[in-house]
């Protein structure tokens, strides 16, 4: 795999919670660009803290993690803060909605922090609001029935897919899924597999998809195990 079709590259990487207990430890580890890649590990393994470091909301004890050839944990929190809501989409595991903001507020607010995504939406959609619409009925949320509702009021299988209408608003380069579908049935859980396929294949999207059900697999282009790339095991389950 050539540096530029590398969406990923780790190298060295370790990372603990506690001082000397490293959780993770990687060698290395190239992600794709423009492929989808499939992440699994058990329950504890790190899945959740490897993204979190990719997402530069964690930064490493040592070694180099770059996205797009730019070594993000060299950058301020400010500037990786506002590298992530330009570049990428994020189904975080907890769902991280505004409880007190309404469906629309939810789904539009990558787009206040973000110029690039916000023009998206206008090329492929005419606005904002056009394209959140749009995601939310591909995601089986009629938004005339839930536009004006506060997430709190929502059910988890709700809340799980306004933040995938959340993450894939503005095609942002990367999207980051951690258990995504826990908390779908098996017909919303094929329309989001569907709806993600479909936003990887027409713009250029990396996709790193975390989950548990194996079943998942093959619908995506690599698999990784994260026990395969973990060095660090002594950390684990403390
Ligand atoms: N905020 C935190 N503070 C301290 N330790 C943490 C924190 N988050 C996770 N850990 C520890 O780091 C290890 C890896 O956790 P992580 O959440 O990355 O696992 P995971 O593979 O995502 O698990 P799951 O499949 O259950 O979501 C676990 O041993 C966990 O206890
Ligand atoms: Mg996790």
């Amino acid at each position: 795999m050539s540096l530029s079709d590398t969406a990923i590259e780790i190298s060295s990487l370790k990372f603990g919670w506690k001082k000397h207990h490293p959780i993770l430890s990687i060698n290395e580890l190239n992600i794709q660009r423009n492929a989808r890649t499939f992440l699994k590990g058990e329950s504890g393994s790190g899945k959740s803290t490897l993204l979190g470091l990719i997402a530069g909301i964690l930064t490493p004890d040592s070694g180099y993690l770059k996205v797009f050839d730019l070594e993000v944990s060299s950058l301020s929190s400010a500037k990786r803060d506002q590298f992530r809501s330009e570049h990428m989409g994020i189904i975080f595991q907890m769902f991280n909605l505004l409880p007190f903001l309404s469906i629309e507020e939810n789904v539009s607010l990558p787009c206040r922090f973000s110029k690039v995504r916000k023009s998206n939406c206008h090329k492929n959609h005419g606005s904002v609001e056009a394209e959140a619409k749009e995601l939310l009925n591909k995601l089986g949320l009629d938004p005339k029935l839930f536009w004006e509702r506060k997430v709190s009021d929502l059910s988890v299988g709700q809340q799980q897919r306004v933040a995938a209408a959340r993450a894939l608003i503005g095609s942002p380069s990367i999207i980051i899924a951690d258990e995504p579908t826990s908390a779908l049935d098996t017909k919303n859980r094929n329309s989001f597999i569907e709806l993600l396929s479909q936003s990887a294949s027409t713009s250029e999207t990396t996709l790193l998809f975390v989950s548990h059900d194996e079943t998942l697999a093959s619908e995506f282009d690599f698999t990784i195990d994260i026990d395969n790339i973990n060095l660090a095991t002594e950390g684990l389950n403390q």
